[in-house]
């Protein structure tokens, strides 16, 4: 393998993933050049990487606060690091979001690729020791029925207008490496849970919620169907993609667990009640069935025999420990929870990044 791998540029890496990510990567080795390009949207949270900027800050990593979108100020980071590969995770994330107002979720997901494509082509030219890694989701392929799995040959048919733009973007990259022969990747990956996720996704909204003493929304009858990982697990699978992945290939990812919604919160309230001793009966009385999701898909469910054959990837967490790893770490950090949701973290922003 040609890749250089030693001038990367992450987006999006002060969100969720990213941040996960890029503490991966330090901490197995990693001593290149990382500059961090996110433009701190309500979701993207420097504080997540107070650790690495201490450890490597202005040495081997750089954090550039820019929206994606933004030609010039890439094209001039792309320059100034001699940047060898990107590692594409900025997008507006949520569904329920994108349903209320979409507008965002094209703009990022869709043109901010297509801006980040152009510039890799332009500036790139013809090498072939260089990657475009592309970060999606298994939202891409629809809804499942009650059998039956994801695989990279599934047709796309996205119904939220998230995920329909990052069919989108996936296309476009896809058409890169068709066309101009960008070396590309691209990863789908299935519902991921951790630290530093925003408590406005399932999970950590059901843990803040539980802890707060306030309803736990379960949309619907609570039967639709996700098929969770552990943050650690996706970054480790992306980081085998960037090294040893092919050139204009997708890969799968997913947990090999699904979990009814309701199934889960109870889970939530049974893990909840053993770290807290608060009666496991208290927080069942939280859950609160409200009015479903426009187009919510019923089930996602990933086959992801192929990364397991061709990378030796295999998920490292069982649900059991990651659930109880992540539950532990919110109620550790309830002043991260309160800065991210009242944005006073902006704060901290305006200080650091002029
Ligand atoms: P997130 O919402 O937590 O973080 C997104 C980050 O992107 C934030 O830091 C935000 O500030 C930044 N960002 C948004 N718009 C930007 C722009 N225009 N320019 C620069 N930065 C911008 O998201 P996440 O959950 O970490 O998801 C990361 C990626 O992984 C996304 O592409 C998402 O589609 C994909 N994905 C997520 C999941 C999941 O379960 N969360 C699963 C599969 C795939
Ligand atoms: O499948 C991968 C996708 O997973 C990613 O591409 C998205 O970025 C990520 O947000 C996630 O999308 P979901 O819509 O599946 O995740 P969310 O946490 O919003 O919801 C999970 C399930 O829980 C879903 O069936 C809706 C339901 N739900 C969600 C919330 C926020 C509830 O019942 N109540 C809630 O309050």
């Amino acid at each position: 393998m040609k890749r250089k791998l030693k001038n990367i540029m992450v987006t999006g890496g002060a969100g969720f993933i990213g941040s996960n990510f890029i503490q991966y990567l330090f901490n197995n080795g990693f001593d290149g050049i990382l500059v961090n390009v996110d433009s701190l949207t309500y979701a993207g949270n420097p504080e997540n990487l107070t650790e690495i900027e201490k450890q490597h800050g202005e040495k081997n990593y750089f954090f550039k606060k820019c929206d994606i979108q933004d030609y010039k100020n890439i094209k001039d980071i792309f320059q100034q690091y001699d940047i060898d590969a990107v590692i594409h995770f900025a997008a507006e994330s949520h569904v329920d979001r994108s349903i209320y107002g979409p507008k965002e979720f094209i703009f990022t997901n869709i043109i901010g690729t297509f801006n980040l494509l152009e510039i890799a082509r332009e500036l790139w030219k013809e090498r072939d020791d260089v990657l475009f890694h592309h970060i999606s989701t298994d939202e891409v392929f629809g809804s499942l029925g009650e059998k039956g799995y994801f695989t990279e040959e599934t047709r796309y048919s996205p119904n939220s207008p998230y995920s329909a733009s990052k069919a989108a973007s996936d296309h476009l990259v896809r058409a890169y490496y068709k066309t101009y022969g960008l070396p590309c990747t691209i990863s789908n990956c299935s519902n991921n849970y951790g630290p530093f996720q925003f408590p406005e996704k399932m999970i950590p909204l059901m843990i803040c919620n539980a802890l707060e003493g306030k309803p736990m929304p379960v949309y619907g009858d609570g039967l639709n169907v996700r098929d969770w990982l552990y943050v650690e697990d996706h970054c480790e699978a992306i980081s085998l993609i960037m090294h040893k992945g092919q050139d204009g290939q997708t890969y799968n990812i997913g947990g090999e667990n699904e979990w009814k919604n309701i199934d889960l919160v109870n889970f939530l309230c049974e893990i909840l009640s053993s770290l807290t001793e608060i009666n496991i009966e208290e927080y069942k009385k939280l859950i609160t069935f409200i009015k479903d999701r426009p187009g919510h898909d019923r089930r996602y469910a990933i086959d992801c025999k192929k990364i397991k054959k061709v990378l030796g990837w295999s998920p490292g967490h069982t649900f059991e420990t990651g659930i109880e790893q992540t539950i532990k770490w919110y109620m550790n950090n309830q002043k991260w929870v309160e800065n991210i949701k009242s944005g006073s973290y902006k704060e901290w922003i305006r200080k650091h990044y002029k």
